[in-house]
């Protein structure tokens, strides 16, 4: 192996261990705060457009699971055949994802 192309391995590879630590603080506010608010309540332009609803009710956190969460956030969401929530498989690993719905358990009230 060139010494180059050792160094860009090397590279990657202390790359890819820093991004797994990327925050899941700074996730949301990168990915989600848009739509689902920093406070998690979906009041932004964004968010009242799209439909995002309001986190911090019990009710809406009970109208769906743990599972179903990671699924919307991997695959997307779609309503009446229009996509309202666009996929994140390729954005973030299953790891960050899971975080991210433990945040959103969070805002619960
Ligand atoms: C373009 C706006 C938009 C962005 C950005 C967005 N969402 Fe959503 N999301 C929605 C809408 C609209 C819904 C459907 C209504 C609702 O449940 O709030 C939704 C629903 C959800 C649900 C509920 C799924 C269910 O089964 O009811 C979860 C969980 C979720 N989003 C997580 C995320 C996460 C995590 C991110 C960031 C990685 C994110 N969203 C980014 C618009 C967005």
């Amino acid at each position: 192996m060139k010494h180059t192309t050792k160094l860009a391995v090397i590279t990657a590879l202390i790359g890819g261990a820093l991004s797994l630590q990327a925050d899941v603080e700074a996730n949301w506010k990168k990915h989600c705060a848009s739509c689902h608010g920093a406070d998690g309540k979906g009041q932004t332009t964004m968010g009242k457009k799209a439909g995002a609803k309001d986190y911090t009710d019990a009710k809406v956190q009970e109208s769906f699971t743990d599972e179903q969460a990671f699924k919307a956030t991997k695959e997307g969401i779609e309503k009446d055949g229009k996509p309202v929530m666009k996929p994140y498989a390729e954005k973030l690993t299953d790891d960050e994802i899971k975080e991210l719905v433990a945040h959103i358990r969070s805002f619960k009230k």
